[in-house]
C-alpha cells in the first residue's frame, strides 16, 4: 500500500483552509483538492508491505514531542509541480524536531526502501497544503497575495494510506499519534 506520515487537520483547521482556498481563482484545467484531503506531508513513503506497517507505527508511537502552531502564511504557485499551495515561511522548531526525529528513525531502518524516498540533500521540511493540482497558468500574484493566511494548530500526526480513483486520490487514516501539550513548558 502507498502511505506517507502528514499533519491531518481537524475540522476547525479544514474549514480556515478551505475558506482561503475558495478564494483561489484557477484555469478550467485545474483540480481543487477536496477539502478532505488537504495535509501537510512529513515523509512519502511510497509502496509499502504489509509487514513494515507495524514498523512505522512503532516510528509513529515513539516520538515523544510536543505540538506546535504553524502559520501558513504565503500562496504559491509551484509550476513544476504543478501545484498552487500554501506555504509556512516560518518553520517552527518543534516541527523542525519532529521532521528531523522521523526522516532520522526513516533512515535507520534496514530497509533501503525508505532510505531512497529521505532526501539527505534537504535539511528543513518545506511545509505546504497543496490546495490544487495540475494547475498550467499562473495564478494572478496579486490575488494569492490578497489570500487569508490561516494557523494550524497541530496536536497530533497520522500514517496516511493513500489510493488512486478516476477522480484523484482518496486518503484514509491509518493511524494518529498525539503530540505533547506545546504550552506545557511556556
Ligand atoms: P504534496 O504533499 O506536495 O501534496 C500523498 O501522495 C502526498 O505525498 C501528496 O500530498 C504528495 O505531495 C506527496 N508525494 C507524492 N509523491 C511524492 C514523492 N514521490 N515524493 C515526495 N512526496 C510525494
Amino acid at each position: 500500500m502507498r502511505l506517507f506520515l502528514a499533519l491531518w487537520p481537524d475540522a476547525e483547521t479544514r474549514s480556515r483552509i478551505a475558506a482561503a482556498a475558495a478564494l483561489l481563482r484557477l484555469g478550467a484545467e485545474a483540480r481543487t483538492v477536496p477539502p478532505q484531503n488537504y495535509h501537510v506531508t512529513l515523509a512519502f513513503l511510497g509502496e509499502v508491505g504489509p509487514s513494515q506497517v507495524e514498523v512505522l507505527r512503532e516510528i509513529g508511537r515513539c516520538q515523544q514531542l510536543p505540538g506546535f502552531t504553524v502559520a501558513f502564511d504565503t500562496f504559491d504557485f509551484w509550476p513544476q509541480s504543478q501545484v498552487v499551495v500554501a506555504a509556512a515561511t516560518r518553520i517552527p522548531a518543534a516541527l523542525n524536531e519532529l521532521w528531523t526525529s522521523l526522516r532520522g528513525d526513516l533512515a535507520s531502518q534496514p530497509v533501503n526502501f525508505w532510505r531512497e524516498r529521505v532526501d539527505p540533500q534537504r535539511s528543513s521540511l518545506r511545509a505546504h497544503v497543496t490546495l490544487a493540482r495540475k494547475v498550467v497558468q499562473a495564478p494572478v500574484r496579486q490575488a494569492m497575495s490578497a489570500m487569508p493566511p490561516f494557523q494550524w494548530s497541530a496536536t497530533s500526526f497520522s500514517l496516511v494510506r493513500s489510493e488512486s480513483s478516476g477522480n484523484g486520490s482518496i486518503y484514509t487514516v491509518v493511524d494518529t499519534w498525539r503530540l505533547l501539550d506545546e504550552t506545557a513548558n511556556t
